[in-house]
């Protein structure tokens, strides 16, 4: 497997130019906002997504000014929703740091985050992207159908692996496909190609998300982000699908009035970790993971091949065996 570091080194100079773009389209004249974007700034977190955009331009031998712009808006969506997934998480942690609500509160939280969106909506609409702000602003459309439908099916504890799947396509893969889509579109305008990328983004993306789903389950992940969040917020996960759909009636009713119960008790929440590892729901996510990423690779691989192409299949393979 290669590093992100390796991955990173043939596009410094254009992830430069992203990250210049960035940094001035975050600055703010008031106060409290410029302060929370200093401290965003110094925890920038993997940048993957600014990096499939790059790539896929790339795919294309055309990385110019409108990937940048397609990089920074990708990245700018993609941070006001982390900044407000934590509040509807009520998660204290983010990228090792403390997460914006915990230092600021919920309020100001939800407030950052939408400046956040609204940058990049602004960052399209001045430079006339609208093929790029079309693209995006469905995603992220997608993305709160999914952390909405989410919310819905914690309260009812009733999902079904169907339904975890569309979460996870609306929820993530959205973005993801929006990065190879945008740009893929940033570099030409063979809407089958567009299209084409597009869905190599969502089965990545889909991986992805199940890769992060397991670090919710392994205690002293190096993710930067805290353990058995998924269970103390009622989160069904593949993993625990799995061992509910291995379990008879009495033993689902334990589990279910586990995560209904005693979510905030670490012993009883270890007991139903250590059950979906022994159900073998952990493999089993692997393997659906697995499935997605080839499917991806499959479809990448009817490009032509250049230096961008290895790249992406590198980063789609970092995508399942990174370790944050
Ligand atoms: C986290 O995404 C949110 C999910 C979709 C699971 P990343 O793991 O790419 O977050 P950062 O940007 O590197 O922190
Ligand atoms: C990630 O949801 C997708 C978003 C819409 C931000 P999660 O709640 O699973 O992501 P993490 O684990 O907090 O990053
Ligand atoms: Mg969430
Ligand atoms: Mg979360």
């Amino acid at each position: 497997m290669h590093s992100l570091k390796e991955i990173k080194k043939p596009v410094e100079q254009e992830l430069k130019a992203f990250q210049k773009l960035f940094k001035s389209t975050v600055k703010s004249k008031v106060p409290l906002l410029d302060i929370i974007m200093r401290y965003i700034l110094k925890s920038k977190g993997k940048q993957m997504r600014p990096l499939f955009v790059i790539y896929s331009a790339g795919l294309f031998n055309n990385i110019n000014h409108s990937t940048y712009i397609a990089a920074t808006l990708i990245e700018l969506m993609h941070t006001a929703t982390l900044v407000h997934d934590d509040v509807v998480d009520d998660s204290f942690q983010r990228r090792g740091r403390f997460s914006i609500n915990y230092l600021w509160k919920n309020k100001i939280a939800v407030l950052a985050g939408d400046f956040l969106l609204s940058r990049g909506m602004l960052l399209a609409l001045e430079n006339k992207k609208y093929d790029l702000l079309e693209i995006v602003s469905a995603a992220v459309k997608d993305m709160s159908e999914g952390e909405l439908l989410q919310l819905e099916k914690a309260r009812k504890l009733d999902i079904s692996e169907d339904i975890y799947y569309k979460i996870i396509r609306k929820k993530t893969a959205s973005l993801l496909a929006s990065c190879f889509a945008a740009g893929a579109a940033s570099a030409n305008d063979d809407s089958e190609a567009i299209e084409k990328m597009r869905l190599i983004g969502e089965y990545a993306g889909m991986a992805f998300q199940i890769r992060d789903d397991l670090f919710d389950l392994q205690v002293d992940n190096k993710s930067g982000k805290p353990t058995g969040i998924d269970i103390k917020e009622k989160k069904m996960t593949l993993p625990l699908i799995y061992l509910l759909s291995q379990s008879s009636s009495s033993e689902k009713r334990k589990i279910i009035n586990t995560i209904k119960r005693d979510k905030d008790d670490s012993a009883k929440v270890n007991w139903l970790i250590e059950q979906i590892n022994l159900s073998g729901g952990v493999e089993y996510a692997r393997e659906k993971m697995l499935e997605y990423k080839n499917k991806s690779l499959e479809l990448l691989r009817s490009f032509p091949e250049n230096q961008s192409r290895e790249a992406l299949v590198n980063l789609i393979e970092y995508t399942i065996d990174r370790k944050k």
